[in-house]
């Protein structure tokens, strides 16, 4: 497993991040499984958000699940998020939900800190200089680590840094062959004969990395916004049959070349894995270890629809 630094964040962690977003519906047992199978696979990394599960439902599962993994709280990173309030059809980033929702993972994990916080989807309503208080007050009491953001455009992110004094070190974002917007834009730049050129994100990857904000690359085998998986799916045929082919030549699975597609790009991404399969997750990890010519990445990108300007 490939390990990176972040820029003023967390050290050494895997290019692979474990997601737990499906983990509620599992047994402690067979969460255990899926924290120590990609655990074993080099991943030390753990993504979790207060809206995955009712209640914080993932939450607590993997906190139930832990110590069945005989893992110790300090050989991994445990991220979580905020601010997406599905229970009451609202985003909130309120420096009171701020601190009770860190609060709560922190009760449901069984953790004393978060080693990265990142604020879930945009509150149009927040207040950037109660997001400051917020995060001084997690900081000084020692439950967050590092502080990031999901899903938000440059500007934005520009905003809470006026305010916010932490370096703020991860973006996580959405990022597969199949919805790549984030690259898509800029190489069809000014093209008015194709949607791809659309400008949705406000140039996001390049802004993160000119400011050494990591991306994290979510649902990376998944088709629209969750459609389902694009892997050995007959809708994708020809992104099948690229996939194949590279993973023939490799000795690797299609899904792990899909992810080793990602880590191929040079801003040095992590990609975030969902499967609760530990015979998947032992598969996805071999990516690091997957060889993606400048070529191949190219004609993976063009297998999934696109075309060159
Ligand atoms: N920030 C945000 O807004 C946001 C939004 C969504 C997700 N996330 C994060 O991203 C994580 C991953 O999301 P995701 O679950 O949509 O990601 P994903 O890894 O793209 O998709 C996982 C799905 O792909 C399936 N799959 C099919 N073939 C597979 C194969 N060969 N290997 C591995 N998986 C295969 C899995 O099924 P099996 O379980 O049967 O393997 C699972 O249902 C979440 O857990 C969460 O932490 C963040």
């Amino acid at each position: 497993m490939k390990h990176i630094d972040i820029v003023n964040g967390p050290q050494n962690v895997s290019a692979v991040i474990q997601g737990c977003m499906r983990m509620p519906d599992l047994s402690k047992e067979d969460a255990a499984k899926v924290i120590r199978t990609a655990y074993d696979n080099g991943i030390n990394f753990y993504d979790h958000a207060t809206c995955y599960g009712a209640d914080g439902a993932a939450e607590s599962k993997f906190a139930e699940a832990f110590p069945l993994t005989g893992l110790k709280r300090e050989d991994i990173f445990i991220q979580s998020k905020c601010g997406l309030c599905f229970d009451r059809n609202e985003f909130d980033w309120t420096k009171e939900n701020i601190l009770a929702s860190v609060d709560d993972s922190l009760r449901r994990l069984k953790t004393e800190y978060l080693d990265t916080l990142l604020l879930h989807r945009p509150d149009v309503l927040y207040d950037p200089e109660e997001v400051a208080e917020a995060f001084d007050a997690l900081e000084k009491a020692g439950k967050v680590h590092f502080f990031g953001v999901s899903n938000l455009v440059p500007m934005q992110i520009e905003l809470l840094k006026k305010y916010v004094k932490q370096p703020l070190v991860i973006n996580q974002v959405q990022l597969s062959l199949e919805q790549s917007q984030l690259i898509d834009q800029a190489l069809y730049m000014n093209n008015k004969t194709t949607d791809y050129s659309v400008n949705r994100d406000g140039n996001a990857l390049d802004y993160c990395r000119l400011m050494d904000i990591t991306i994290q690359a979510w649902s990376p085998l998944q088709f629209g916004m969750f459609g389902g998986s694009f892997i050995d799916n007959p809708d994708f045929p020809e992104l099948n049959r690229t996939l194949g082919e590279i993973a023939e030549r490799e000795n690797a699975s299609k899904a792990a070349v899909a992810i080793a597609w990602i880590l191929r790009h040079p801003a040095k991404m992590q990609a975030i894995i969902g499967s609760m399969n530990p015979e998947h997750i032992k598969d996805v990890c071999s990516a690091s270890s997957v060889n993606i010519s400048h070529h191949d990445w190219y004609a993976l990108y063009l297998s999934a629809g696109k075309f060159l300007p």
